[in-house]
């Protein structure tokens, strides 16, 4: 089967951008990642995408007066690898307007919380100090909200009464792992269907 390119946007450890990586690696998943780019220098995500020999590619946020000129260069290095699919992966910062348009409906990004409950950040601590029982992690494409896009994966863990952040956190990072790559290559194969706020899977 032929494979879509994808570009994965990073900023930080990129767990699951080796989570990506493993499953392309494997063949479990019907993508390639073409380029890996990160808006931090020095993230240790770059690393990962030079050890799979990845294009890694930095675009440091902060050098740029004017957000514009960061973005067109985000979007300029995407369509040079020309990328299918964009997969936001702990990238930090926000996606505007005018990325979305060139890739609409192509942008996912993976959210450790149960959306539409708690979006944003520091999730994990939020979720328990709101006494939830149970929360998990949500694949979802990027519209013009935060953390607000239609929902194409979601999984559920257990809350338990000696969790901390760490381990809340660590019990979701799992199953991030887990169904990032299925979302990916659902998307891959053609098997999601956006009709509104609903995804449909092909069968
Ligand atoms: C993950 O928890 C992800 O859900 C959130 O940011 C974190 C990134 O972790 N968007 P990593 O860089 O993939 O390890």
């Amino acid at each position: 089967m032929a494979k879509i390119k994808i570009g994965v946007l990073v900023s930080g450890r990129g767990s699951n951008l080796q989570a990506i990586i493993d499953a392309a690696k494997k063949g479990e998943i019907a993508a390639d990642i073409a380029v890996v780019v990160s808006n931090v220098p020095g993230a240790f995500a770059l690393e990962r995408a030079k050890k799979a020999k990845i294009p890694a590619v930095v675009v440091d946020s902060k050098a740029y007066d004017k957000k514009e000129a960061y973005e067109a260069e985000i979007i300029r290095v995407l369509q040079s690898h020309k990328v299918d699919l964009v997969c936001l992966a702990g990238y930090m910062k926000l996606i505007t307007p005018r990325i979305m348009a060139e890739f609409h409906n192509r942008i996912m990004n993976i959210h450790p919380a149960l959306l539409p409950a708690f979006p944003g950040l520091h999730v994990q601590k939020k979720a328990l100090e709101y006494g939830v029982k149970v929360s998990g992690c949500t694949v979802h494409f990027v519209d013009e909200g935060t953390d607000t896009g239609p929902i194409i994966i979601q999984a559920a863990v257990p809350v338990l009464e000696a969790d901390t952040e760490e381990s809340l956190s660590a019990r979701i990072l799992k199953e991030e792992h887990k169904i990032y790559p299925k979302a990916i290559d659902l998307f891959a194969k053609g098997k999601l269907k956006v009709e509104g706020r609903r995804i449909k899977v092909k069968r």
